[in-house]
This record gives C-alpha cells, structure tokens and sequence, in this order.
C-alpha cells in the first residue's frame, strides 16, 4: 500500500521506516529541507537504537523516501498520516495542535480520492473532528476519511513497540477507514499476535491519554510508596514485585525513580486535564499525580542534601544520568534539571556525566561541568547522583569511583546498586524507596 507520512520528528520517521520494514511504499515529508537531505543520505535527526538500520535497509530497497513536496508525496496515497509535533502550549503546558491544522489544510487539496487520513499525533479528544471539518472546507465533502491511529511507542525501544506492539488502536468513523488501516496493520500484527482494538475516533483519542495518565499514576503511586518504605525500613523493590505479579497490577513501570519525565506524560496529562475541565469533569486522581511528579522532582535535592549532612553550600556533586531515562538524548522534563538547578540554589557545584544526553543538557542548564568520563566526573566530589540508568552507569566500577572522590556518598535515585555492594565498596549509600 502507498502511505505517506506528513512529519518526520520521533513519532513520522518510526512509523514511516516500520511501515516500509512490513512491505509498504512510503514516502516521508517534512518542511525542514536539511531534515530530508540528511535523511536521504541516512543520517538520522534523532537517536532511537536500531532506526539507522531499519531506514538503510528500506531506503536501499527502494520502498522509503524523503522529501518536502507535499503534493508529491500525498497524490496517490491511499493513507496519510499526519506525526506533526504537538508541542506543549507555553504557559499551559497542553498540546498546541497548530502544526496538525496546518497539516490538514495542506494536503486537503492534493488526496487522493477515497484516501484515508490518519492521525497519529497525539491529540486531545475531538481533533479528528476538526481535522474532518478543514479538509471538508478545503476540498468538499465525501471522499476520504479522517481516523485515529494513537501511537504508543517508548524511546529507547520505539521499533519493538512498533513492530510488535501489544495493541494497535484504530478510530474510524467510516468502513473505508477501517479497511485501509485493517490491511495496513493486519498481516503483519497477526504474525506477533498482537490484538487490533478498533473503536469510534472520539474513543481511541481518548485511549491515547488515558493509558500514559495511567501509567503516570502508576509511576507516582510507586514513588509515594517509596517514601513511606523509607520511614518504615520497607524495600520498594521487593514490594513492587510482590504487588506487581499480581497479574491484575502487572509488574512494568513499578520502578521508583526521582519521578517521570519526557515529552509524553508530562504533557499528555496536562492535556487531559484540560479536556476534562472544558467538559466540566474532575479528574482529580491525574491532578494528584502531576502535581505529586512535579514536586517530587525537586524533593530528591533534599536527599541529596540529607546524604553530605544538610549543608551542601561548597559542596561538589557529580550527576550520573541527564536524560529522562536511558537509551535516548532527550532531556525533555528530565528530572536531572530540576535537581542541579535546586541543587545549585544551595551552594552545591555541580558537574554531570551522561553517555548521549550532555549535548542537549548544556542548552538547559547552566554552571554545570560536563564530562565524558564518569570517572573524571567524579575526581573530588562530594556525592555522586544516579539520576538516569543507564546501562554504562550500571557497570561502573564502585571501588575505582570511590578513590577519586572527596567524600564516598553515592546517591542512587533509580535503585541501580544494592546497598551491600556500595558499601562494601566503601560508600556512604542512600537510595529511593530502600532503607539505608
Ligand atoms: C511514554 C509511554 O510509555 C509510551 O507508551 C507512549 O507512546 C509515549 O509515552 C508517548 O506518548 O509518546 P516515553 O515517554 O518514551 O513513553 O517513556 P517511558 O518509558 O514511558 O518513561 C517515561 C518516564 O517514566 C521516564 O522518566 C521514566 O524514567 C519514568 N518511569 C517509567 C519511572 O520512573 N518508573 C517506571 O517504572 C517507568
């Protein structure tokens, strides 16, 4: 099938290369004209593992391309999806669909007839209806459609959830929809058994924001819980897996951490509290989670203050891991950036080492030293903080650390080490949800 996807940020180019990687014929647009040259000659704007392969191995066979012709890419194919960004709103902090407007007006005049479109940015509830509306005045009404294809992928491992995800989500409002997007995803989806969940378009927008307000939540109740462990002598590790194989509660995103961050959960429950507000509905068990997550942030300074004795005016700490989570440079929300900035109010020096994510952390932070060397990081300092898991940080040699440091506190927010190996490795240890 021909697909065009109109936007190549994280959310377009994974798509478009899955896309190709099942069979399919697509053509990749953005406005961005050094975008699409560097994505012609292979190199990628973004760091996903695996996508270099997969756009290689699909650009060479002739089934993936690039360009910024809209009309070109758009005139006979048989679904367009529209991955433009839907940025947070400055000072509110919901989705600015000014970008999936822009977009629909565009390609309005230049579908195909019978072509579906089909978004797949994440957008509140009833933008399938606006989207509907503009093509409509652009074009006329009745031949295409409007359907929501919510995307559900993690950085890090974005092509293992596209390929073999656990549900696909379909909104349609029409059969035509509903066939292209079935014989789009149906073949390959029936060889990972993964189940295809086609609802009314309001509904799947809404499954979109309600599943990451879910796991948002899930991810604070278990940081809660860690808090009180610690006042208890309670292990949060332990407990997350003897609550979590309950199979009703379910063992994934149990992990206590220093609180969620990224361009997804932050912004999608704004934007779901403000879908909720103009309906008139309280959503007050998402409103707890946001404003719980937020503070949260900026309490993991007061651990680190806790673990040099209070006082950490001087004080030289050294942060491991700058990115909202592993095995990607994105630095969105990160919670890294909150703890050196309140860090930095008390008086701490702050030096940071991050496998991928220092570029972009030197844009957002400033009086931060940074370090490709962990070891380097951490000549002199005070206290070391895990803040992102990293697989790198995790084989970090304690004992070599330790030596290079002024005083041994190793602060672990993301539960990487066990306490008996940091202290056997001389280190004073504090960790999220553990008791020390
Ligand atoms: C999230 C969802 O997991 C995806 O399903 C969704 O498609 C995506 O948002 C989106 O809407 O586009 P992502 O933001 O890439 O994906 O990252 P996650 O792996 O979900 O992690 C989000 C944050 O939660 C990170 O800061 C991570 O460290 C934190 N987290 C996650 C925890 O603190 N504990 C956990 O147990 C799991």
């Amino acid at each position: 099938m021909k697909i065009a996807v109109i936007g190549t940020g994280y959310v377009g180019l994974v798509s478009g290369c899955c896309f190709a990687e099942w069979g399919h014929e697509v053509v990749c647009v953005d406005k961005n004209a050094e975008k699409i040259s560097g994505l012609r000659q292979g190199r990628l704007p973004i760091y996903e593992p695996g996508l270099d392969e997969l756009l290689e191995r699909n650009a060479a066979a002739g089934r993936l391309s690039f360009t910024c012709d809209v009309a070109e890419a758009v005139k006979d194919a048989a679904a367009v999806f529209i991955a433009v960004g839907t940025p947070p709103r400055p000072g509110h902090g919901d989705a600015d669909l000014s970008f999936v407007y822009m977009a629909a007006k565009e390609i309005a005049p230049l579908l195909a007839d019978n072509a579906v479109v089909v978004v797949k940015s994440t957008v509140p509830v009833g933008t399938g209806d606006a989207v509907e509306k503009i093509i409509v005045t652009e074009r006329g009404r009745g031949t295409f459609s409007v359907a929501s294809n919510p995307e559900f992928l993690r950085e890090g491992v974005a092509i293992r959830d596209f390929l073999e995800p656990d549900r696909v989500v379909i909104g349609v409002v029409d059969e035509r929809a509903r066939e292209v997007l079935t014989t789009i995803y149906g073949e390959p989806l029936a060889k990972t058994n993964s189940p295809i969940v086609v609802t009314e378009r309001r509904t799947s927008e809404l499954i979109k924001y309600a599943a990451n307000a879910f796991l948002a939540t899930k991810i604070t109740f278990i940081n809660e819980l860690a808090d009180l462990c610690e006042q208890v002598g309670s292990d949060v590790e332990e407990l997350a897996l003897g609550v979590g194989l309950d199979k009703r509660i379910g063992a994934s995103f149990l992990n206590a951490g220093p609180g969620y961050g990224g361009s997804c959960f932050p912004k999608d429950t704004l934007a779901l509290l403000r879908t909720a507000q103009d309906h008139g509905v309280a959503l007050r068990i998402v409103e707890e989670a946001v404003s719980v997550n937020d503070a949260r942030k900026r309490k993991m300074a007061l651990k680190v203050m806790d673990a040099v004795g209070g006082d950490i005016d001087g004080l030289t700490v050294a942060v491991f891991g700058l990115t909202f989570k592993p095995d990607t440079d994105d630095m969105r929300e990160a919670p890294s950036v909150p703890l050196i900035e309140t860090l930095q109010r008390f008086g701490a020096v702050m030096r940071a080492h991050d496998p991928i994510g220092m570029k972009n952390a030197a844009q957002m932070l400033e009086n931060v030293e940074f370090f490709e060397d962990p070891y380097e990081c951490a000549r002199d300092a005070d206290a070391i903080v895990i803040v992102t898991e990293w697989d790198s940080i995790q084989r970090l040699d304690l004992v070599r650390l330790r030596r290079m440091m002024r005083s041994p506190n190793l602060v672990d927010l993301r539960g990487v080490f066990k306490a008996g190996r940091a202290e056997a490795a001389g280190f004073h240890f504090s960790a999220v949800g553990r008791p020390t």
